[in-house]
């Protein structure tokens, strides 16, 4: 079978990364090679570029953050999303471009235009044939991150529903690239209801 591009993304503590985990087990386990990969990071200079973007010292503007994440984009698509494409892989990366949109586009104010602008560069137009959204209210994804939802400060509860609403209204403008996935039940149900969605696409049941 050909190559195939996935994505997960979400808020934090929607359970994305473990039901990236899940997923690429399944693929596994029905014989396909699966290339995982998490921005941002993955490549030597994407590597140390995330060490960058989590460093607490820096007051990063929002276009520096931006153009910090493109670049381990950029990293990430040349030296190891296309060539697992190539050589037939399924790839499940943990965000892609359309984390950029929503954080730094819908969350931070940057224009989404120029997300996408600076996206076709990093990316070479290359997008995920398939992004899964896991979705929960703000409130129940801070609470899961395992911080109470009252400590945050409201800007930064404003912040994280903005995000969520960027992931939804993209989700809404693009169904057959963006699906969203109710991350409200435990970690199999989830499964369950993103496997039903991936499945077909690799000729699974
Ligand atoms: P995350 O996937 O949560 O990494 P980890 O699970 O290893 O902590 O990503 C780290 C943070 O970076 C998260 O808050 C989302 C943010 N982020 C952006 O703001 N823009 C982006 O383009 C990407 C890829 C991530």
């Amino acid at each position: 079978m050909p190559g195939l591009f996935l994505s997960c993304d979400g808020l934090d503590g929607t359970g994305k990364s473990t039901q990236c985990r899940l997923l690429i087990d399944r693929l596994r386990a029905a014989g396909r090679t699966v290339v995982s990969c998490r921005e941002p990071g993955g490549t030597p200079l994407g590597d140390r570029v995330r060490e960058l973007l989590l460093d607490k010292q820096y007051d990063m503007s929002l276009p520096a953050e931006s153009f910090l994440f493109m670049a381990s984009r950029a990293e990430l698509v040349r030296h190891v999303i296309r060539p697992a494409l190539a050589d037939d892989s399924v790839v499940v990366c943990d965000r892609f471009l359309l984390a950029s949109v929503a954080y730094q586009g819908y969350g931070g104010g940057l224009s989404l235009d120029a997300i996408r602008a600076m996206g076709q560069l990093a990316t070479g137009g290359l997008a995920p044939d398939l992004t899964l959204v896991f979705d929960l209210p703000v409130e129940a994804a801070l609470a899961r991150r395992g911080r109470a939802a009252d400590r945050m400060e409201d800007r930064a509860q404003d912040y994280h529903e903005r995000v969520r609403h960027g992931f939804l209204t993209e989700a809404a403008a693009a169904p057959d690239r963006i699906r969203i996935v109710d991350a409200s039940g435990d970690a199999d149900t989830i499964h369950r209801a993103a496997w039903a969605i991936v499945a077909p696409l690799v000729g699974l049941p």
